[in-house]
């Protein structure tokens, strides 16, 4: 008892020198526990940040390994890249053998049906043929417009006339349009002989006719629209826009200059004359008659009609490539409707297209109204020497008091009159 006192009274007694020790102990102790400590921190963070650097590599490795991956799977989902591809820079087809088909017969029906369709299911593979007559420095330059017409070797006159007329080429507002006619082969071996001389002359003079080596029959159009696609995509990388028509036609080109300014931001332009939901013709005796055999569906897609439209250098790019996917088919702007359905964009119909319908009315008092034509972009259909009275009327001093969209109203009423 009398020990611990003491301990206690020495505590006390020694207070000032023995708590200093003890402070400095102590101080000592805290001053080492707290470098151990941030030491420890130190080593804590630095294996941890060794760890970060190394878990992000490894998810950047697994991310890049994630995207190929994807990537790969989807380029194996995806459908052949249809619309975008590496083309020939000059016409790659040398040789026209292609002989008849030998499997035609696997067709139902093929044995009934009449001779110009079995003709074309023979030959149906045949998709394309050589040039005989080609000018690929027409799309040389920023072309702004470039005309195409369809025309055959016997209709001189009509190339003629379109010369002189809307055909012309010029430049407006720096604005350069440009024309060529699109031709095939006479049918027939005596115009052959004769008239392909001539055709050779008048391309010497006037430098505007594309040729190719197939015949030049009703359902051979549609191999002319598919060597133009193809002709336009392997030369024509810079042609805003086109129009495509037929020889016995009006055409306004300044109307085509300011449609095309109004429409500029709009993306795939097609426009024309367009039916929607047409149905394919049944009877034998119509030019259009196609028997199920062919086309077994209700109705045609959208499509304009082939006296005359409108598109844009891109979309006919692609319109190509989508061609290629197709079969053919015997006419030529139900096939186009075709190819505008596989790249899903809806031809857009315009009221001043006239390919059809309107100037049957042989009376109307339209097919010789020179306001009506002066309002329109393309009437079907008018031979070369209406055209050029037409042409020269619309040209001259002539005044129009009704507006163009009026105009159309007015005439509307008027066919309804008649
Ligand atoms: C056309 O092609 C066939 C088979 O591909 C060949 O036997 C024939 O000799 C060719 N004819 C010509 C004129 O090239
Ligand atoms: C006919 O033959 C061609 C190739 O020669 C083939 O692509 C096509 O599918 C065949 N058609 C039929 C109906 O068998
Ligand atoms: C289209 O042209 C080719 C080549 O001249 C010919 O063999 C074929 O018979 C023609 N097709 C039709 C339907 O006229
Ligand atoms: C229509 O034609 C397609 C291909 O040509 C064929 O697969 C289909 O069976 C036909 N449909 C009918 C109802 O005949």
């Amino acid at each position: 008892m009398s020990n611990k006192f003491e301990f206690i009274n020495s505590l006390i007694m020694s207070a000032p020198r023995h708590r200093w020790r003890m402070c400095k102990t102590v101080a000592l102790i805290f001053v080492v526990a707290v470098l151990m400590i941030s030491v420890f921190q130190r080593g804590l963070v630095g294996t941890g940040g060794d760890l970060q650097i190394e878990r992000n590599a490894r998810m950047q490795k697994e991310t890049i390994t994630y995207w190929k991956e994807k990537q790969d799977k989807l380029a194996e989902t995806r459908q052949e890249p249809v619309y975008e591809r590496d083309l020939a820079r000059t016409w790659d087809i040398t040789s026209a053998n292609c002989s008849a088909s030998t499997n035609v017969s696997s067709i139902e029906g093929f044995s009934a049906l009449e001779q110009n369709f079995k003709q074309f299911l023979l030959y149906r593979h045949c998709r394309y043929f050589p040039m005989i007559m080609n000018h690929p420095e027409k799309c040389s330059g920023d072309v702004h417009l470039l005309m195409v017409i369809k025309s055959i070797i016997s209709q001189h006159d009509r190339r003629e006339v379109i010369r002189q007329t809307w055909g012309k080429e010029q430049v407006v507002d720096g604005k350069k349009i440009k024309m060529l006619f699109l031709l095939g082969t006479s049918s027939n071996e005596e115009e052959k002989a004769n008239h392909q001389k001539l055709l050779e002359y008048e391309d010497y003079i006037y430098g505007d006719i594309l040729q190719w080596d197939f015949m030049d029959t009703f359902f051979n159009l549609t191999l002319k629209e598919t060597h133009f696609l193809k002709w336009f995509s392997t030369y024509c990388g810079n042609v805003r826009y086109i129009f495509k028509g037929d020889d016995d036609v009006f055409v306004s080109v300044m109307n085509i200059l300011e449609y095309l300014e109004s429409s500029k931001n709009t993306k795939d332009l097609f426009a024309g004359d367009v039916l929607f939901k047409a149905k394919p013709i049944r009877k034998k005796q119509n030019k259009y008659y196609i028997p199920p055999a062919l086309y077994n569906k209700t109705h045609y897609p959208p499509y304009a009609g082939g006296g005359g439209f409108l598109m844009d250098g891109p979309l006919a790019r692609r319109l190509y490539l989508a061609s290629e996917t197709l079969e053919l088919f015997p006419i030529d702007d139900v096939f186009l409707g075709m190819c505008l359905e596989v790249l899903q964009v809806t031809p857009i119909k315009h009221n001043a297209f006239k390919t059809f319908g309107l100037l049957k009315d042989k009376k109307s008092k339209l097919n010789n109204e020179p306001c009506f034509y002066k309002s329109m972009i393309v009437v079907h259909k008018l031979l070369p020497q209406a055209l050029l009275d037409m042409w020269r009327l619309v040209h001259s001093d002539l005044v129009c008091t009704l507006k163009p969209g009026l105009l159309w109203e007015a005439s509307k009423n008027l066919n309804q009159q008649l």
